[in-house]
């Protein structure tokens, strides 16, 4: 099968974004031929790195192992930055040499702001190995930590000079991360693409049993609006904003469950149903598309409860983040399946009926 390539043009110039089955077993020539042939720090973590660094050890140069960071959300902080200062230091990697990132998107924020930061910025190569870093988190240049003070607060916009999705390393996944993953895809059916949408809503055997032919098709259909969408608006001043559709809600059931009962897509999946609600009740969005999108949320799986939660205490969790936004709410609508329609006038009321339409509590 051949691999599928997008170009993402970005301040710090262009870069493709390969995707395809297979394709990590190339990455070692396509580095030399990126000009990354040299000096190398390979970051990784140990159980992605004992499922898929065999296809990757090329890329080691003789002698070199990959510096290997904790798994999990609460690895993605300053000390693990520092950790692979040191490895960086170790290597004497000049600014000629290029991280190479392999993992989810923990690892590759981790060793992207690595890059970003460390001698002012070396080469970056991200290798996303979940779903949902895959069409989201390796595209687009964000990169940064967690402080204890709240998530992704220290950062920057640090563009890759190259992205490889392997859809074959997907089938390691467990099946509730690959889950989570797709409620993201469906996003970007909703926010741009029809034809994406329908070919998840028809194809779910097809994506759970991991077809490459589909697979492949998926992520290169997001990357695509992914990188459309970045491409306009690089430093997310305004039209990256749809990319939030389901995430004000979403991001506010993560904060009050304390990042512990959802996986980010499954709040995404909540907040995307409150917000097509909310569309529907608005007249921006025709029932029966309201339907289809609850229909294909439903197919997808079981998710986490929500009817012992509060709307009152998401309610202040977006009243925060509004703060952080100059005060205003911009909250995405779907204007069908494929289009968007921005308000900044949602009222409290607003939010509550739409969370209790999901379950939630007043
Ligand atoms: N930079 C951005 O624009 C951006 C966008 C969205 C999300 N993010 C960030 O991404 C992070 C979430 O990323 P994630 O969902 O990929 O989580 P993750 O990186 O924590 O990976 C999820 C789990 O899957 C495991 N894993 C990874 N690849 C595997 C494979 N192929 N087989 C088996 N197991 C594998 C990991 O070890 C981990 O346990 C969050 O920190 C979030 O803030 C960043
Ligand atoms: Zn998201």
């Amino acid at each position: 099968m051949s691999m599928t390539r997008i170009t993402v043009t970005s301040e710090r110039g262009p870069y493709p974004v390969l995707i395809g089955s297979g394709s990590l077993a190339t990455l070692p020539p396509l580095l030399d031929r990126h000009g990354f042939d040299k000096q190398r720090l390979v970051v990784s973590s140990a159980p992605i790195w004992r499922l898929h660094g065999g296809r990757a050890r090329g890329l080691l140069a003789r002698g070199d192992r990959p510096a290997l960071m904790a798994v999990g959300e609460r690895a993605k902080t300053l000390a693990t930055v520092a950790g692979l200062y040191d490895a960086c230091v170790k290597r004497t990697l000049d600014r000629a040499a290029a991280v190479v990132a392999i993992g989810g998107g923990v690892v590759g924020d981790v060793a992207g702001f690595t890059a970003a930061s460390y001698l002012r910025g070396i080469g970056l190569v991200q290798v996303p190995t979940t779903l949902l870093s895959q069409v989201d988190s390796a595209i687009g240049g964000k990169v940064g930590v967690n402080l204890p003070a709240g998530k992704n607060l220290v950062g920057a916009f640090y563009s890759p000079s190259l992205v490889l999705c392997d859809t074959d390393v997907l089938s390691t996944l467990p099946r509730r991360e690959f889950r989570a993953g797709l409620y993201e895809v469906v996003k970007y059916g909703v926010i741009s693409s029809p034809k994406l949408f329908t070919r998840v809503a028809t194809g779910l055997e097809a994506i759970f049993a991991h077809d490459p032919a589909m697979l492949q098709s998926i992520v290169a259909e997001c990357c695509r609006i992914k990188a459309r969408v970045v491409m306009s608006d690089e430093r997310e001043s305004g039209p990256r904003r749809v990319l939030n559709f389901g995430h004000t809600i979403g991001h506010a059931l993560e904060a009050i469950t304390g990042y512990r009962r959802f996986r980010h897509g499954e709040a995404v999946g909540y907040g995307m149903l409150a917000a097509a609600w909310l569309s529907t009740r608005r007249g921006a969005l025709a029932e029966a598309d309201l339907a289809r999108l609850s229909d294909l949320i439903e197919a997808m799986g079981p998710l986490p409860r929500v009817t012992d939660l509060r709307a009152a205490d998401a309610l202040d969790v977006i009243a925060r983040d509004k703060k952080v936004v100059s005060g205003r709410l911009h909250f995405v609508l779907a204007g069908g399946i494929g289009s968007t329609v921005i308000v900044s006038d949602v009222t409290t009321r607003e939010l509550v009926l739409a969370m209790q339409a999901i379950g939630m509590q007043a």
